[in-house]
């Protein structure tokens, strides 16, 4: 069986999805992460009927300072082997800084900011013990092309955000 799969937190709608479509059609098992369950189990369903891969999905809140543990938890008691990691969960505010709470940009920096680096620092740990990512700048050397990015990370809002409140 292979257990190859790319994660993609928001990649059960927009842009994520998009990225999901195009990485089950170069034959990688999908793991989806978001909130919306109904959501991501018609996404999954989706992609298993187009494509000829697993998927699979955890919802979860990436605003949550819990998730990023759960979600790599739950990779490992599933036997997932994260090969590509897209951070590209996210969304904008479109209240005024002074008219939000605390709360809120707290979140909104734990979902575009913390959880991207946390999740990345769990995942690339294991990329680079298998080698993954060796084995890919090997590859590039040979084939003199540039190194692939097997860790996406978003370009996101959040630092635009203070600059424009
Ligand atoms: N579209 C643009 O023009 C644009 C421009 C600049 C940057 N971006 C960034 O690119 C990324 C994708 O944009 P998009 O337009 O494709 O967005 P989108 O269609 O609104 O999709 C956002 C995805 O993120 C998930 N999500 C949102 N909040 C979450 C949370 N707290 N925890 C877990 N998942 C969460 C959503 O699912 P649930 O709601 O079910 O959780 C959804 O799957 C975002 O980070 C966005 O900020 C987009």
């Amino acid at each position: 069986m292979n257990n190859a799969y790319a994660l993609i937190t928001g990649g059960s709608s927009g842009i994520g999805f998009e990225i999901a479509k195009d990485l089950a059609g170069r034959g990688y098992n999908i793991l989806l992460v978001s909130r919306n369950e109904q959501n991501l189990q018609d996404c999954c369903n989706q992609l298993s009927d187009e494509f000829d891969i697993s998927s699979d999905y955890i919802s979860s809140d990436l605003a949550n300072k819990e998730s990023v543990r759960h979600i790599y938890q739950t990779t490992k008691e599933r036997g997932y082997d994260i090969e590509i990691l897209v951070n590209n969960a996210g969304y904008g505010i479109a209240t005024p800084f002074h008219v939000t709470s605390l709360e809120d940009e707290e979140k909104f920096i734990r979902v575009l900011a913390t959880s991207v680096i946390s999740l990345t620092k769990l995942f690339v740990s294991d990329m680079v013990e298998k080698k993954i990512l060796e084995y890919l700048n090997q590859f590039a050397k040979v084939k003199e092309v540039e190194v692939i990015p097997v860790v996406l990370v978003s370009l996101n809002v959040s630092c635009a955000r203070i600059l424009i409140a």
